[in-house]
């Protein structure tokens, strides 16, 4: 984004004003008005923020990507400020929890499956693999947002969905969908193909996938560089997976 490195704690905070309002307010996590309350007040200010920003960029172009949002042309038109903040909420919301988040998943599967962590160390070229793997078996961001029914549909099992029914695709249940995966409960970092759909499908897949594989690569492949043997702490092994985007709360990882 081009953001300055020093305002990550800002973008965190903004962050988890919007998906852990109850940080912000402990009461939020049960009152739906305080939660809302906090995510109004964050909304504002996140809009405030990338507002200042888009307003130098406009004063001193700097050749990052939200200066290309505001001079990028499609047909002759430019997007409006509104649609560049729009997009600017979205991916601090959809850019900065899921690889995190991910990364928990990855790193307690792993420290808890030294034959696959192995795998990794003795031959990193198994990095990309792993990353599918991983994806498909975590299923990190384990169901979409809402979708309605355009049509009547009849599902291949048969099951009947009527034109206006709201829909949500469990991507976690595709993902060990036995017709498509013969072994779904394998981990295995050599399958292929490996036709998970993590990321989503249709017009709304992942924007951010690219990324999302490149962060996740280089992560794995520079950590078991530098630490190629690591377990759960001793008396933290009991892992909890909160609701809404999968990822383990508290994950505590020692090693030698
Ligand atoms: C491992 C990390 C990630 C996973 C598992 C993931 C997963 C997903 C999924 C499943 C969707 C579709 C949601 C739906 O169908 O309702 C989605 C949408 C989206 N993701 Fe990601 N994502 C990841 C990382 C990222 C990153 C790093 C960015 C941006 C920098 C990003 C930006 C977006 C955006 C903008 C959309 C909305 C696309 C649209 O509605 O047209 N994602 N993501």
């Amino acid at each position: 984004m081009g953001l300055p490195w020093e305002e990550l704690r800002t973008l965190m905070r903004l962050r988890d004003g919007i998906l852990r309002p109850h940080l912000t307010d402990p009461a939020a996590s049960l009152d739906p008005e305080r939660r809302l309350a906090v995510q109004r007040a964050t909304g504002t200010e996140i809009y405030e923020y990338f507002g200042r920003i888009l307003d130098d960029r406009e004063a001193r172009p700097a050749g990052d990507i939200l200066t290309h949002f505001i001079t990028a042309e499609i047909d002759g038109e430019r997007l409006t400020r509104e649609e560049i903040l729009d997009i600017c909420f979205l991916f601090l919301i959809a850019g900065l929890d899921t690889v995190s988040d991910s990364l928990t998943c990855f790193f307690a599967f792993l420290a808890q499956h030294p034959e696959h962590r192995r795998q990794i160390v003795e031959n990193p070229a198994v990095i990309p693999g792993a990353v599918e793997e991983l994806l498909r078996w975590e299923s990190p961001v384990p169901g979409g947002v809402p979708r309605v029914a355009t049509t009547d549909t009849v599902l291949p099992d048969g099951t009947e969905v009527a034109a206006g029914t709201a829909v949500v695709v469990s991507y976690g249940a595709a993902n060990v969908d036995p017709a498509e995966f013969p072994d779904p409960f394998e981990v295995r970092f050599d399958r292929t193909p490996n036709r998970h759909i993590a990321f989503g499908g249709g017009v709304h897949r992942c924007l951010g996938s690219h990324l999302a594989r490149r962060e996740l690569r280089l992560t794995l492949q520079e950590w078991h560089r530098r630490i190629p043997e690591y377990r759960l702490k001793p008396g933290h092994e009991q892992l909890e997976y909160p609701p809404g985007l999968r990822s383990v709360k508290d994950l505590v990882l020692v090693w030698p």
